[in-house]
């Protein structure tokens, strides 16, 4: 399969006809026809042509050609529709596929988001999953989430739009959310198969209404709307950097920058954990990426939880 989606996308908008692919891949043109039938169940978006062959949607040779290059973010799985990517990126987890490759969905029908919520993801949206094989402990796994998250809040400040960080793994504009990071992992006690990193941004999408945390997207704060695969290509560069650091450091590497885009410093919160409610002032974040919350009986470190804020500094 990769191979024709290789061919495809290197193809761009030009159509390869059923023939060519056939000698190509050294298979009969039956054999083609059904490839392409299981891609498009996959969601992929492949046109047939008229009497030329197939050839890529313009969206899937968009982003073919804005990412499909040396490093991360191949091999490229770009679905029109896909239940959530980050179904496709763990068939790929368990498929043997490398770490880098990507899976970006224009739109996903089953989106999943923390906690078992679900996931708005209609199109307009940036909606993608990434497959990542660390050199890293289990526990260590949480700190990337982090990072994926920083490293939008920094993008977007890059380009004059105020986010910040929400502990442990939101990105936030105006106290609404813009973005969020889902980590699902497969490991050892002490080592990491894969860890699939699963980000949905609020880009040209109308933000869910009715959502649990007040939404926002980008198209929603600027009026404008955003081209998705130069923001994304912007965040494989950036990550890639920050990942390595990560994995070289742990989280300590990036806590100082977290510090400084956090949403949260001084604030008041109430955090939900597994444990029970934690009321207090969140007081950073610790070399282990926890969020550190002065309660009544001192400094608690929190691994894991869900933030309210109560009243801002
Ligand atoms: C959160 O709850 O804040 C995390 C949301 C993560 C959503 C993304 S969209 C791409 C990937 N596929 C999914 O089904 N979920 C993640």
């Amino acid at each position: 399969m990769a191979d024709l989606l290789g061919l495809l996308r290197a193809a761009g908008d030009k159509a390869l006809s059923g023939a060519d692919l056939a000698r190509r891949l050294g298979v009969s043109r039956a054999a083609v026809h059904k490839r392409v039938e299981a891609l498009r169940a996959g969601g992929h978006a492949i046109v047939g042509v008229n009497r030329l062959g197939y050839r890529l949607g313009r969206e899937a040779a968009v982003w073919g050609r804005a990412l499909f290059q040396p490093g991360w973010g191949r091999p490229f799985h770009h679905f029109a529709s896909v239940g959530s990517t980050q179904e496709a990126a763990k068939a790929g987890a368990a498929a043997g596929e490398k770490a880098g490759a990507l899976f970006v969905a224009d739109r996903q029908t089953a989106g999943r988001g923390r906690l078992g919520r679900s996931w708005s993801s209609p199109a307009g949206g940036l909606w993608y999953s990434l497959l990542l094989r660390p050199a890293i402990r289990p526990d260590a796994v949480p700190a990337l989430a982090l990072a994926a998250a920083l490293d939008w809040a920094r993008l977007l400040r890059a380009r004059g739009v105020a986010a910040a960080v929400k502990w442990p793994n939101d990105v936030w504009v105006e106290g609404r959310k813009l973005a969020g990071v889902l980590t699902e992992m497969s490991a050892e006690p002490d080592r990491v198969h894969w860890a699939v990193l699963g980000v949905g941004v609020n880009v040209n999408n109308a933000p869910p209404a009715k959502a649990l945390t007040p939404a926002v997207s980008l198209k929603g704060l600027t009026g404008a709307g955003w081209p998705l695969p130069p923001l994304l290509a912007d965040w494989m560069a950036r990550f890639r950097e920050t990942c390595r650091a990560v994995e070289a450091g742990g989280f300590g590497a990036i806590r100082a920058e977290y510090a400084r885009h956090s949403a949260l410093e001084g604030a008041a919160v109430s955090v939900a954990t597994p444990g029970g409610e934690v009321a207090g002032s969140a007081e950073g974040v610790d070399e282990a990426g926890r969020l550190l919350v002065r309660a009544a009986g001192g400094i608690v470190a929190l691994s894991a939880g869900d933030v309210r804020v109560r009243v801002r500094r």
